[in-house]
């Protein structure tokens, strides 16, 4: 995210930190709109981008992807692998590997490389993982990405709008542009509870793009 440095914290340390500190962060349920967008897809080699606890690899592994997941956290990948090992899936189907994006992205070609919700409240170079991560696409395979648009009301980090993700500036990421074909590039509202039982409308920014040469 651009310009959203609130802590003086290493975005290793931040996040290492931010997984360490609970059990389980997030729900343990693979994102909905990843899951409507990908679920037609022929299997194959996928990455996910900040995978965090690995709900998502988790979901696409079990149906037949060779998937990755790539975290800053040692302690999430760490969650990931446990994860993956106790549904089955530590045989090569689910694989969990700490590094820091950009520089950490293994190499391709995969047929989906996805992020949900790659933003932090710390400093993330999210158009140049972007630009790598298109880089590592294959032809015919898609890039998905699902982000929020706006901040959250609950969320103790508040970014002003020019520091949250735009369609303009994630399609930009898309090089040559004429290569991609934009299959999804829109905001989409979803209803959303907080952690404090709070309701909310929170709006996200959704693209599915396939590779065409
Ligand atoms: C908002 S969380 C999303 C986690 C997960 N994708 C989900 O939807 O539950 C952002 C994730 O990006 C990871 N992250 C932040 N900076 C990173 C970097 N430079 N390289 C790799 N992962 C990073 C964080 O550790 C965190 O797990």
């Amino acid at each position: 995210m651009r310009g959203a440095t609130v802590s003086d914290d290493s975005p290793k340390n931040f996040w290492e930190s931010r997984y360490a500190d609970s059990e389980r962060i997030w729900s343990g349920r693979v994102n909905p709109t990843m899951s409507s967008l990908v679920a037609d897809l022929p299997a194959g080699r996928a990455l996910d981008l900040g995978c965090g606890e690995g709900a998502d690899v988790l979901w696409l592994a079990a149906r037949g992807w060779q998937a990755m997941g790539i975290d800053i956290s040692a302690t999430a990948v760490a969650h990931g692998k446990a994860q993956a090992e106790s549904h089955d899936l530590g045989d090569g189907s689910a694989v969990f590997l700490a590094a820091d994006l950009p520089e950490g992205m293994p190499e391709g070609p995969f047929d989906l490389i996805s992020a949900s919700f790659l933003q932090s409240p710390v400093a993330l170079d999210r158009q140049r993982i972007l630009q790598t991560a298109a880089d590592r696409v294959a032809v015919g395979g898609r890039l998905m990405l699902v982000s929020h648009a706006t901040s959250p009301p609950w969320s103790t980090h508040r970014h002003g709008p020019d520091e949250m993700p735009t369609l303009e500036g994630d399609l930009s990421a898309l090089v040559p542009r004429d290569a991609w074909e934009v299959q999804v590039g829109e905001l989409r509202e979803r209803s959303a509870r907080g952690p404090n039982g709070e309701d909310a409308t929170l709006e996200d920014l959704v693209i599915l793009a396939k590779r065409l040469h």
